[in-house]
C-alpha cells in the first residue's frame, strides 16, 4: 500500500475479529515503525506496553469507561509518556507539551503502520489514567496517554467527514498580510 493509500484507508476500527490473532512479527514491524516518529530533541520520551492477556485487555476496557472493543482486540499497545525524560532537557515545556506531542506522533505512526499491514486500530484517549496504570503495573514515572487496540477489522466503517480545507486553512501572504480563507483564526490583515 503506498503512502497516500495508507492515509486514505486509515480510519478508526472498533470491531475486531476476536478469533484472528496478530502475529508477533507484525507487532514487531509496527513497533519498529513507531520508534521512527519524530520527537523534540530526539528525546524519545515514550514507552510502549504490548498487551495480549485477556485479563489485562479487560481491565483496560474497564479503565476506558467500558469501551469493550478494546478487550476484543488480540493486541493492545498502550503508549506511555515519560515526562521526566523531556523535562531533563526542556523543563516544564518538556513536561506540559513536548512529551505529549512526541507520544501523539508515535501513536499516529502506530495507526499508519497498522493500516499498511491491512489491520485496524483505534486511538483511545478517554480512560482513567490511574486505573490503566494499575492494570499495567506501570512505574509512577510513566503516564499512559493512549490505548490502541489492534486487530483484524470485521467491518469497514463509513469514512468520517472533515471540516473543509477552506475553513481550517489560512494562506499567509508575506508583507501583504493574511489572505483569509473562511475564518478569522489569524485575525484581520493590518492594512
Ligand atoms: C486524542 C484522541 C482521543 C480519542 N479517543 C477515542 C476514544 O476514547 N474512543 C474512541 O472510540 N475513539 C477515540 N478517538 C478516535 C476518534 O473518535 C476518531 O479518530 C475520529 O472520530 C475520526 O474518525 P477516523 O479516525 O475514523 O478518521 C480518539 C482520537 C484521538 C486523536
Amino acid at each position: 500500500m503506498d503512502f497516500w493509500q495508507v492515509i486514505e484507508e486509515r480510519h478508526s476500527v472498533r470491531d475486531f475479529d476476536a478469533e484472528r490473532d496478530v502475529p508477533p512479527e507484525m507487532v514487531q514491524r509496527i513497533l519498529e515503525a513507531v520508534v521512527r516518529a519524530p520527537s523534540a530533541g530526539n528525546c524519545q520520551p515514550w514507552h510502549f506496553v504490548v498487551v495480549r492477556s485477556e485479563q489485562t485487555r479487560g481491565l483496560l476496557a474497564e479503565a476506558a469507561y467500558g469501551q469493550w472493543f478494546i478487550a476484543d482486540a488480540p493486541v493492545v499497545i498502550v503508549v506511555c509518556a515519560d515526562p521526566a525524560r523531556s523535562a531533563s532537557r526542556y523543563g516544564s515545556r518538556g513536561v506540559q507539551l513536548y512529551c505529549l506531542q512526541d507520544t501523539a506522533a508515535a501513536t499516529e505512526h502506530i495507526l499508519l503502520a497498522v493500516t499498511a499491514l491491512g489491520l485496524g486500530a483505534c486511538w483511545v484517549g478517554a480512560f482513567d489514567e490511574k486505573a490503566a496504570s494499575k492494570a499495567l503495573g506501570l512505574s509512577a514515572s510513566l503516564r499512559p496517554v493512549a490505548i490502541v487496540p489492534i486487530g483484524h477489522p470485521t467491518a469497514h466503517p463509513h469514512r468520517t467527514s472533515r471540516r473543509s480545507l477552506q475553513e481550517v486553512t489560512t494562506f499567509e501572504a508575506g508583507n501583504q498580510g493574511i489572505r483569509k480563507s473562511g475564518n478569522q483564526a489569524m485575525g484581520e490583515p493590518d492594512h
